[in-house]
């Protein structure tokens, strides 16, 4: 007989199925809780709440395992293309080799916008952050693609707007850096693959095309590979929650943008490097910043520490640690910011107030450290960071629609005054 979770309320016990996953993961489904008992569950943060089900990503917090529709992420992080892995999360298994060229070829047809988004562009102020530009843009896109307005439409519909959304993020953020910068922004080019595409796009001279560095492409790959999902996650949840109104993908892709641009979320890896920059400003004193994160009076922590669910370690950060030795002995960068980095990591894993508390450097402190060293602008790093999640935000979005996924509507539980009345203005 399948297990069963028991609530006594009120004197009375109601029972409640146990919904067991594939990697044995246990959920009590309290779905008709409130229809039998009145009562709602509060739970800030989500903290112990599963919001659906999902066959995209397994993740175990405590083993440090992340894996891919069942693929380990070490394995997809060595040998996989980032579009490759786009294509396992969104259609569910690893494209052959014709369907992998396919899907190629078409990413690489979409990859211009419209000129009239120059026009957009331009109304943005010097300086504006490219994550509130591409989020700007992004939703914009489904003005320029009436038809995608209807997500219930047709399934070739709905693929054009996943490949139209996977080839054009890259040139819409790497224009919004352009367009801030007030220079002039570099068209895709087709000789490109994915990622040496968008390197052209922010680094080409005026006079020469990039000169594709493979040590930086191949860790431009493997981060856009270990940032492409990362299952219910603040981003994820928002993608997953403004879909479930049928608002459409790029609107739901949108508003993902946003949630992950918070310094407690995507916007860590920026925050590193501001962190970073700061304590060397103020003269390199690490013990001083690693005392003030400690201390509880100060609102201060250390970024790119941290993670809701890896309380061991995040195998992301594993891999990524490697990459970014690997890229600063490659390049053979000398800079004091990566050198603070590398001196708070070392105290760090040694303390005991992180160790007790697993607190651990997240994919955030690597990240930020190779971005820099690869010469991607700090304000760009998080923009990157959605580049990386695109594929992971349409696979779930699109499962939570193949689902009939109903409404996102969480309950409440009430603090505020009971019912009085008006009181003139005059009287108060
Ligand atoms: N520096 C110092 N202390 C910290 C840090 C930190 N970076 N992170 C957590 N702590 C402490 C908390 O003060 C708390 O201590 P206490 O038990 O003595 O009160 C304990 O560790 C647990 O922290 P919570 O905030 O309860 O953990 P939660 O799971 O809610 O938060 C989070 C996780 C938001 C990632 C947090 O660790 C943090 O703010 N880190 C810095 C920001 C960061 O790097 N974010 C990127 C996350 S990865 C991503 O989104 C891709």
């Amino acid at each position: 007989m399948s297990e069963v979770a028991k609530i006594t309320l009120d004197g009375e016990t109601h029972e409640f199925p146990v919904v067991v996953g594939t990697e044995n993961e246990k959920a009590i489904d309290i779905s008709k809780l409130r229809g039998t008992t009145g009562y709602v569950t509060l739970d800030p943060g989500f903290k112990n709440t599963g919001s659906t089900k999902s066959a995209i990503t397994f993740l175990n917090g405590e083993d440090g395992i992340l894996r891919y529709r069942g693929y380990p992420i070490e394995q997809l992080a060595e040998k996989a293309s980032f579009l490759e892995v786009a294509y396992l999360l969104i259609y569910g298994e690893l494209p052959t080799k014709i369907q992998l060229e396919t899907f190629e070829n078409e990413i690489t047809r979409h990859t211009l916008v419209h000129e009239d988004m120059k026009t957009l562009l331009r109304a943005f102020p010097a300086g504006a952050h490219p994550m509130g530009v591409a989020a700007s843009l992004i939703v914009s896109l489904s003005t320029f693609y009436p038809e995608s307005q209807d997500p219930n439409r047709n399934k070739e519909a709905l693929n054009l707007t996943i490949i139209r959304l996977l080839a054009k993020l890259p040139t819409i953020a790497a224009w919004a850096y352009k367009f801030s910068k007030r220079h002039p922004v570099v068209y895709p080019k087709n000789k490109y693959n994915y990622v040496e595409n968008f390197l052209n796009m922010m680094f080409q001279l005026p006079t020469e095309d990039y000169e594709v560095n493979p040590i930086v492409s191949k860790a431009l790959n493997t981060l856009l590979i270990l940032h492409a999902d990362h299952e219910q996650n603040c981003s994820t949840s928002t993608v997953r929650i403004v879909g479930s109104s049928h608002a459409n993908l790029y609107a739901s892709i949108s508003a993902g943008i946003s949630a992950l641009w918070g310094p407690l979320h995507g916007g860590a890896n920026q925050a590193v490097i501001e962190m970073l920059e700061a304590i060397k400003a103020d003269g390199g004193n690490i013990d001083k910043w690693i005392a003030k994160a400690k201390d509880k009076n100060d609102p201060f922590r250390l970024m790119g520490f941290g993670h809701r669910v890896y309380k061991n370690f995040d195998p992301r950060a594993t891999i990524i640690k490697k990459a970014a030795d690997d890229v600063l002995s490659s390049l053979g960068i000398d800079d004091p910011v990566l050198d603070i980095a590398k001196q708070i990591e070392e105290i760090a894993l040694k303390d005991e107030y992180f160790v007790k508390r697993g607190l651990y450097p997240n994919v955030d402190f690597y990240s930020g450290i190779i971005y820099r060293a690869i010469g991607i602008p700090t304000e760009m790093f998080t923009v990157m960071f959605a580049i990386g999640r695109l594929p992971g935000w349409i696979a779930q979005w699109k499962e939570m629609l193949e689902d009939k996924a109903p409404i996102g509507r969480p309950r409440q539980i009430y603090t505020g005054p009971n019912k009085r009345d008006y009181v003139e203005i005059e009287k108060r």
